[in-house]
């Protein structure tokens, strides 16, 4: 019997990736979303690429009654993928209680059920947010490297969440847990079928760059280029969406093929390289052959000098390794935006 894996979040942009991934894996995949950041549609695109269509709940996960309801339909659930959350970092200063709530009274609340159904295998979504800015002589940011006081409320949700699922599977709860921290997710599935579309103007750069690429935005702002950096921008380690997807795939084996002894194992998701924002806007109009019109501007309040990972960890223990360039990525990306005009979307 194929197992069977609840996706929390799974209509959003890593969820969907990830569960085109697990399908095709051979793992029964069924996806609850509030769909508060996402669209129903995303179904129709995963069913499109892997000719499979998930099942579906409309659940949000801080609902208890709702959530154990989709435990009892769905027996016996495997494992979960927990990616449903509120993610925009300035929101999360704004409305800091709504980011508590949701961040933290869904992942209460799933590990609450899971002994109770039997449902062994947690993977979580977390963030390379939660090293904060490492000191030099711990770039590339090691799993061991310190967590900082985070940056934002929601910074604050993926160290809290952090900490609750490990306190939970220490204190002998039957359950182990994968924590994923993910540098940054970027691109596109090949097909151009599904991929990110982040509401009103985006705040990350990859969407806005793309945006800008197409006309619907004038011009895209660099935010500083006087940092301590070889071009003075921000460093970043962009992952590959897909290959991101593909590490959840091989962190539910780990756990549920028995590779590990840990109750609870961290991985940092990335690429391992560190790359500025103006070397990937030149990456960006050298793969696609589209002239980017961007400005320099000023510093974004919040924003980490520079960030990468050591991701010998992902490699060597969970056998995984992003695969795909910058080039790929970038190329994904903008194929995306091209299938979102042709649509008539954006
Ligand atoms: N940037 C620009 N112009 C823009 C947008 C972004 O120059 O219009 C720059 C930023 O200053 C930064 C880089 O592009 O240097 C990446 O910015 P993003 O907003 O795309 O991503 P962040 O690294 O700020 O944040 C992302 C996620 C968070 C997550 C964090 C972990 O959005 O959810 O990575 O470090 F917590």
């Amino acid at each position: 019997m194929k197992k069977r894996i609840l996706v929390t979040g799974g209509t959003g942009f890593i969820g969907s990736h990830t569960s085109v991934e697990l399908i095709e894996s051979g793992y029964d995949v069924v996806i609850v979303d509030n769909l508060s950041n996402s669209n129903i549609e995303v179904l129709n695109g995963i069913e499109e690429i892997t000719h499979v269509r998930p099942a579906f709940e409309q659940v949000d996960c801080t609902d208890m009654p709702a959530l154990e309801l989709v435990f009892q339909k769905y027996q016996p659930i495997d494992g979960i993928i927990h990616f449903a959350a509120s993610k925009a970092v300035g929101e999360s200063v704004k409305e800091p209680l709504k980011y508590y709530r949701n961040n933290t009274v869904s992942t209460i609340n799933l590990l609450e059920l899971m002994p109770k159904y039997g449902v062994k295998a947690f993977i979580f979504s977390s963030s390379c947010t939660v090293y904060g800015q490492p000191d030099s002589d711990n770039l590339p940011v090691r799993e061991t490297s310190p967590r900082k006081d985070a940056e934002s409320p929601y910074g604050n949700t993926k160290k809290i969440d952090e900490d609750i699922v490990t306190d939970f599977c220490n204190s002998g709860a039957p359950i182990q847990a994968i924590l994923l921290r993910y540098f940054n997710p970027i691109g596109a599935h090949p097909t151009a079928i599904i991929g990110e579309l982040p509401n009103g103007v985006p705040a990350n750069l990859i969407p806005y760059l793309t945006q800008t690429a197409i006309g619907i935005r004038e011009c895209l702002s660099v935010f500083g280029d006087d940092y301590d950096t070889p071009d003075g921008s921000c460093i970043r380690d962009y992952i590959y969406v897909v290959d991101l997807a593909k590490a959840h795939v091989a962190a539910v084996e780990r756990i549920l093929e028995g590779k590990s002894s840990e109750k609870v194992d961290i991985f940092n998701i990335g690429t391992g390289n560190g790359v500025s924002v103006l070397e990937l806007i030149h990456t960006f109009e050298r793969c696609t052959g589209v002239k980017l019109n961007y400005k320099i501007a000023g510093r974004r309040a919040g924003d980490i000098e520079k960030v990468w990972g050591n991701v010998d960890k992902a490699n060597q223990v969970l056998g995984w390794k992003a695969t795909h360039t910058l080039e790929d990525a970038l190329s994904s990306a903008w194929k995306w935006q091209l299938k979102l005009r042709e649509d008539g979307i954006m």
